[in-house]
């Protein structure tokens, strides 16, 4: 079952339009991955997706909903979950007040969510009282990730996790994310490590300058000469 289809999509900043007719499906439990060059617009979808850009034309539908035109909070009470790539916990409060936040549209903090996401990051749980800013970047990613599970998404949207981690983090990272999508939750990542994320995925694009180039599965996009030499580094 199609749990967001984006058609058609047309958006951008002000007057400024940036993705010009993109297409993008993601099936119930899926894991798909968009990578690209740097400008693509490939955080302008995951942003036009909740609601931060300015919307031009064509449709998102999530869980049978049009959802152009939502704002960030109702989005998601649809089910959307978004890690942005900065900015993505609040550094002055603690692990517990971040996780906490998650979970702000809720009138009380689900006890049994927190331990879902203290059992999946047990570094969260030794560190609750600690402040998020004063972290490594790792741990912070961890702590973005759990604040979005708080809310159990149907489908989470991770841009650029392994940004800034240490080499020896990175793979660690694409571990979680493999368990998070094992256990139900669907997927959609946007990757500079473009071969691991094609690797890992089920289905992957390539989007360039706005609009999408290719869509296969990771493992074709991989084996395409064409896209290797353009898009992976040979
Ligand atoms: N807030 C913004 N205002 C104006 N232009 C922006 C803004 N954010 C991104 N852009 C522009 O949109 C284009 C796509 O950016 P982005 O979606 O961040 O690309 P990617 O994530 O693929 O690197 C770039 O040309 C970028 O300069
Ligand atoms: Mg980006």
């Amino acid at each position: 079952m199609v749990l967001l289809e984006v058609s058609d999509l047309d958006a951008g900043y002000g007057d400024l339009q940036i993705l010009e007719g993109v297409d993008l499906d993601v099936a119930d439990g899926e894991y798909v991955t968009i990578v690209g060059p740097n400008g693509a617009g490939k955080s302008t979808v995951m942003k036009s997706i909740f609601g931060l850009t300015e919307y031009m034309g064509g449709s998102i539908v999530f869980d049978s909903r049009e959802i152009h035109g939502y704002r960030p909070e109702d989005i998601i009470q649809t089910g959307v979950g978004y890690v942005p790539q900065n900015d993505n916990v609040f550094p002055s409060l603690s692990v517990m007040e971040n996780l906490e936040m998650g979970a702000y549209i809720l009138d009380e903090v689900p006890e049994d969510r927190l331990e879902d996401v203290f059992d999946r990051f047990p570094i969260l749980r030794e560190r609750k009282e600690q402040k998020a800013g004063t972290m490594s970047g790792g741990q912070q990613q961890m702590l973005a990730m759990g604040r979005a599970l708080m809310l159990e998404p149907e489908l989470l949207m991770l841009d650029e996790p392994s940004a800034g981690l240490a080499p020896d983090l990175v793979d660690d990272m694409f571990d979680r994310i493999d368990e998070i999508n094992a256990d139900g939750t669907a997927v959609l990542l946007v990757e500079q490590n473009a071969k691991e994320a094609l690797r890992r995925c089920d289905r992957g694009y390539v989007l360039v300058q706005g609009q999408n180039r290719y869509e296969e599965s990771g493992d074709e996009l991989l084996a395409d000469e064409q896209v290797r030499q353009d898009f992976l580094g040979g």
